[in-house]
């Protein structure tokens, strides 16, 4: 049992079990909890239970788009540049009349951009104004692991005697890619992203930049997420502690995954977006905490996928619709050129129901040349190969083996997270073969620090449709199998890996690995 978290110092009334549960299941007994107490809601396609909101939504296609701003830096000096960042609480029009308190990077959701030049350092001091600890993430980083938001490496709120700030370093030794950065503390990243703490981290380098793709305002970060709204204009999430600083957990029937009934872009409802006759790259990141998202342009053209989580691809892919699992990203072009002045283009998920099947609209308002090209060859991408591995593990993402208070958390190979125990050392330089299987529902797999490539989806010896290129987030529906090659690189040092579900993330499906 694990008492040194803070799951098993609850309150007697704090976990209830779903009717028809027994308090007793053992380890291993997880699959027979899925799908009772509406803990799987596969309407929806994704691991979870629905929270409506408690107040009238907008109409979608209402709201203009916002594009989050581009943070400039506090100073520069030869390699390196300089950011300030003050994580606070603040209040904002998200649906239209009402106001919403976020915590966000800035004050504001989603935090600003930032953007960095491969090969020159990036740090970013961060003030943290919160009421409760916080630990920054920079999300498909290569980060030294002291800067790497380990979950339990927090920045006090400031206050008494702490200075409450830390200096992030990022060394940007890593291709142009779009990252992005979230909270990470311990027990409780679900309820603090779902407050608002996510940005967009954009890294761009000089191959990328000579290829001519879309650019300027024709390149477009798009954070696509679900929440549901209190009746008094907050975010509703159903923490056991909602002051977030002593029981960690959601109630029962949210075990599997919080879904909102609300899709935000960019902070906005179902916002539209007006656009010329020209190419597009659109930046699909779903930061979503348990949804996932089936993405096509209902009335548009294809997406033409030109790069995944960790950068460009060899070439570019295209894509009638696109899955996209949590914290994954997609960098696509979408054309209008074959479009008219007054065509309405809407971003459908076909996965969602009613409101949650819809995400945005993309109102063609203009013509305008367009020198922008798409090149059949993108980047040089390494290809890893079987004679690379080194060594090979295999690991399971499953619920059970593990209880607090009756509940049968989230796993990894059976054992809940421990920040002291390591499964898996690697020698740095190494690659090594993971073979991961989900079992119960589906779980969106990341792995600090090293980037991989997934050469077997689900028993076939392809990554399958969706999972080309680097990748560090692999999505796995229930009963899934990935075998991944993954190259140690850049540190040595202690990460975590863990489902991006932040519901199981947060209810321990997570595990430590060093790189020595
Ligand atoms: Cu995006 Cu460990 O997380
Ligand atoms: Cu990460
Ligand atoms: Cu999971």
């Amino acid at each position: 049992m694990l008492s040194r978290r803070g799951l098993l110092t609850l309150g007697g009334a704090a976990l209830v079990l779903p009717a028809g549960l027994s308090a007793c299941s053992g380890g291993g007994g997880g699959g027979s909890l899925i799908g009772s107490g509406g803990a799987n809601n596969s309407e929806e396609g994704s691991g979870g239970a629905l929270l409506n909101s408690e107040v009238p939504l907008p109409d979608p296609f209402t709201v203009v788009l916002p594009v989050p701003p581009v943070l400039q830096p506090v100073r520069k000096d030869a390699d390196t540049d300089y950011y300030e960042i003050t994580q606070k609480a603040a209040k904002v029009e998200i649906l239209p009349g009402l106001w919403t308190e976020i915590w966000g990077y800035e004050g504001i959701f989603p935090g600003p951009t930032v953007v960095s030049r491969r090969g020159r350092r990036t740090v970013v001091t961060h003030r943290n104004d919160l009421p409760v600890p916080v630990s920054v993430h920079l999300h498909g980083g290569r980060t030294a692991p002291e800067h790497d938001g380990y979950p339990t490496d927090v920045i006090p709120a400031r206050g008494g005697a702490a200075d409450g700030s830390r200096e992030y370093v990022y060394a940007m030794e890593q291709r142009a890619a779009t990252l992005w950065y979230h909270d990470h503390r311990m027990d409780f990243t679900g309820p603090q992203v779902y407050r608002g703490l996510a940005g967009f981290h954009l890294v761009h380098d000089d191959a990328e930049e000579a290829l001519g793709l879309p650019g300027g305002e024709r390149d477009v970060p798009l954070m696509i997420l679900d929440r549901s709204f209190a009746a008094d204009g907050s975010f509703r999430y159903p923490s056991v502690d909602p002051t977030l600083m002593k029981t960690p957990g959601v109630t029962a029937e949210y075990m599997s995954g919080v879904l909102g009934d609300c899709i935000l872009v960019n902070g906005a409802p179902w916002p539209v977006l007006d656009v010329s006759t020209a190419r597009y790259r659109f930046r699909l990141l779903n930061a979503s905490n348990a949804r996932r998202y089936r993405l096509r342009l209902d009335g548009g053209p294809p997406f033409v996928q030109i790069g995944s989580d960790q950068g460009l691809l060899s070439a570019p892919i295209e894509h009638e619709a696109i899955e996209i699992a949590q914290a994954e990203r997609f960098d696509v072009i979408v054309d209008f050129s074959g479009h008219r002045v007054g065509d309405e283009i809407t971003l459908v998920n076909d996965h969602g129901s009613g409101g949650t099947a819809q995400v945005m609209r993309f109102r063609v308002t203009r013509q305008e040349t367009d020198d922008s090209v798409v090149p059949d060859r993108l980047a040089d991408v390494e290809t890893l190969s079987d004679g690379d591995v080194m060594f090979e593990r295999e690991f399971t993402f499953a619920r059970g083996g593990a209880q607090a208070h009756g509940m049968t958390l989230w796993t990894v190979n059976g054992k809940p997270f421990d920040p002291q125990s390591i499964v898996a050392r690697p020698k740095l330089g190494a690659t090594e073969r993971w073979i991961i299987r989900s079992q119960n529902v589906e779980h969106p797999i990341h792995v600090h620090l090293a980037p991989f490539q997934v050469v077997g989806k689900d028993g076939n010896d392809d990554p399958g449709p969706f999972n080309h290129g680097w990748k560090d987030t692999v999505n796995l529906d229930s009963g899934g199998r990935a075998e991944i090659l993954i190259r140690f690189d850049g540190f040595r040092g202690k990460y975590v890996f863990h489902c991006h579900n932040l519901e199981h993330e947060d209810m321990m499906m997570m595990a430590n690995f060093e790189v020595v």
